[in-house]
């Protein structure tokens, strides 16, 4: 269901690995909604070559970045410009990783090396994107910001270890980054705290299928697909959210306001 929500629209979307990915999802959605965007990921993800069918159906560009160099964000805001032939209107940052949770650090266990990778990759991106996009003065007035969070940021989540810390930096850069580029240009900075969803990233995580099996039996509404965040993602690079900025939106089925559930008790009577 298109409904041009985002004709003439430019954009930058981080962070499609394969048809799973969050951000592929968007992207598909985006395309039908109007948009034109460039895609890119950090160089390692481009040799799998999955985003290259993605780019083709898109018609898209693809500029590979580590979004944790800023020297490769400078010239990927450079070359999306020059190739969208303007200034940027939305971005979506779909981006995590965690070297600890990838070789099974335990919490108590954690690599400090590995947790600063872990923040720098999944948290301060955020900032540095953001940051070399004011520094080129590269953002549309009245323009979106969204990265993807989880509830980890705010309740504990014991196998998500040190990503939970790069979330909650996530969402206060997303404040105060929001703050910022409010005042500037009038763009808004948020973050959409997903739902468990089967991708690459959240399968990597210890115990994923029973916390996703609860969060889907806690969830009035079931938890929200990757599809779900696409659609929610678009509403917020459209002009109906003009006013809607620094805040951690739960697209959670209702997870987060349930203390426990039916099916919850049902499950641990038998
Ligand atoms: P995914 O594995 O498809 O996407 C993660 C992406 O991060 C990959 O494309 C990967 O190449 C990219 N990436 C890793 N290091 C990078 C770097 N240095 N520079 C640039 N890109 C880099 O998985 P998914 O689930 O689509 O993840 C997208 C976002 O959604 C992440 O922020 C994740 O934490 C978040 N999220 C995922 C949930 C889930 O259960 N899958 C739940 C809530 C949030």
């Amino acid at each position: 269901m298109a409904n041009n929500l985002l004709k003439g629209k430019k954009g930058i979307i981080f962070g499609a690995l394969d048809e799973k990915s969050i951000a592929w999802k968007v992207a598909v959605r985006a395309k039908e909604e109007g948009a034109e965007f460039v895609l890119t990921n950090a160089p390692i993800a481009m040799r799998m070559g999955e985003i290259n069918k993605l780019a083709e159906q898109c018609n898209a560009q693809i500029i590979p970045a580590d979004a944790t160099s800023v020297e490769d964000l400078e010239n990927l805001f450079t070359k999306a410009q020059e190739i969208l032939g303007g200034k940027i209107d939305f971005i979506l940052h779909s981006i995590g990783s965690s070297p600890n949770i990838r070789k099974g650090k335990s919490y108590g266990d954690l690599n400090y090396e590995w947790f600063q990778k872990t923040l720098d990759i999944s948290g301060l991106s955020f900032h540095k994107i953001m940051h070399v996009a004011e520094k080129q003065d590269a953002l549309n007035e009245w323009g979106s910001v969204v990265a993807l969070s989880y509830i980890a940021a705010q309740r504990v989540f014991p196998d998500y270890t040190d990503m939970s810390h790069a979330k909650a930096l996530l969402e206060s850069i997303a404040r105060n980054y929001g703050y910022r580029l409010g005042r500037m240009k009038n763009v808004r900075v948020n973050t959409i705290s997903q739902s468990p969803t089967k991708t690459t990233a959240g399968t990597g995580v210890g115990g994923f299928d029973a916390f996703y099996d609860y969060a889907d039996k806690m969830s009035p509404l079931g938890n929200a697909s990757a599809e779900d965040c696409a659609n929610y993602t678009i509403s917020l690079f459209s002009d109906l959210t003009r006013m809607v900025t620094m805040q951690n939106l739960m697209h959670d089925g209702g997870f987060s306001s349930m203390g426990i559930s039916e099916d919850i008790v049902d499950m641990i009577s038998k």
